[in-house]
């Protein structure tokens, strides 16, 4: 189903069933909301205090009136509770035969292992009409999964796996939010769901990890800057970031956080992405995750020449 003005697409099998829920709440609740706030505008006028009008009705009660806006509210919230745990226990519960997608957030990325072995960042790559299981965890400190097409939301927390699965229906790309506030770059901390039809899906399962071999060091080292997330924190035209810019950064002589200085070199380089809080550039936080196992030494000959070009 297409995007309405309150909600993005529905482009998994429990988006239909999440929102039901939600428009049986928001309706419910602009239905009492125009009966309650006009009842009492109503009486405000009518029962308003005239000449020659008792001051006082006669009773206050009205038993049958009391005993129904106890127990009509009471039915409603329990149907409430009882759809949403239904659909809780759907969203929770994966079905048996999934493929299993390891999901880790750090700052400020998100690193997708998938079923094929491949790692990628900030992008997700998953079949139509297929049940995928998100394994979730967390390298530093609280971020959370969010798909709005999908209608998944979960916590990944250090030290723990959580879970949450989808089917998508349809294929197309589909934004992935970080939705707890994890520091400066959480707003920068985005990606895609990339939902490919089932063909596809075949061939990029056998394509993946190959190289573009037209492309030069620099261009190939551009395309893993923005594949990486380098781009959340290291900006090209000498604004600050959480990391420092690449822009003029080989050659230049930076204080480290000990007080010794470097000049910015290959080695630097590479050393600073395997191990970025060895040797901190005094002034930024040891933030940046360390790619070691993550790039391949071949990426990263192609990010220190892609690095060389910002001049
Ligand atoms: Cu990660 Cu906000």
């Amino acid at each position: 189903m297409m995007a309405t003005v309150q909600m993005p697409p529905q482009a998994s099998t429990i988006a239909p069933e999440v929102d039901a829920l939600y428009y049986f709440i928001f309706w419910g609740s602009v239905f009492f909301f125009v009966l309650i706030a006009g009842l009492a505008t109503f009486f405000l006028f009518r029962y308003r205090r005239r000449e020659g009008r008792k001051r006082r009705p006669r009773s206050y009660h009205n038993t049958p009136l009391e005993v129904a806006w106890t127990l009509i509210p009471f039915a409603l919230t329990m149907v409430v509770f009882i759809w949403g745990f239904k659909g809780y226990l759907d969203l929770s519960i994966a079905p048996a035969f999934s493929m299993d997608y390891h999901v880790t957030g750090k700052k400020w990325l998100w690193e997708i292992k998938h079923p094929n072995g491949l790692t990628a960042i900030n992008e997700m790559t998953v079949p139509v009409g297929k049940p995928v299981k998100i394994i979730l965890k967390s390298d530093d400190l609280i971020h959370s999964f969010f798909v709005p097409a999908f209608r998944i939301k979960q916590d990944a927390i250090p030290n723990r796996y959580t879970t949450m699965w989808f089917e998508a229906t349809m294929p197309g790309e589909y934004d992935i939010f970080c939705t707890e506030f994890c520091g400066s770059g959480h707003s920068r901390m985005l990606g895609k769901v990339r939902v490919l039809p089932q063909e596809e899906w075949e061939r990029w399962k056998g394509e993946t990890g190959v190289r573009d071999t037209t492309l030069t060091l620099p261009e190939w080292g551009a395309e893993l800057y923005t594949k990486n997330a380098c781009n959340t924190c290291h900006s090209l035209d000498g604004s600050t970031l959480p990391g420092p810019t690449f822009k003029g950064l080989f050659g230049r002589q930076e204080q480290l956080a000990d007080g010794s200085t470097v000049t910015v070199d290959e080695e630097y380089i590479r050393q600073s992405i395997l191990d970025p809080n060895a040797d901190l550039v005094s002034g930024f936080q040891p933030v940046m995750p360390p790619y070691a196992g993550t790039l391949t030494p071949d990426d990263i000959d192609a990010l220190v020449e892609f690095i060389k070009e910002q001049r």
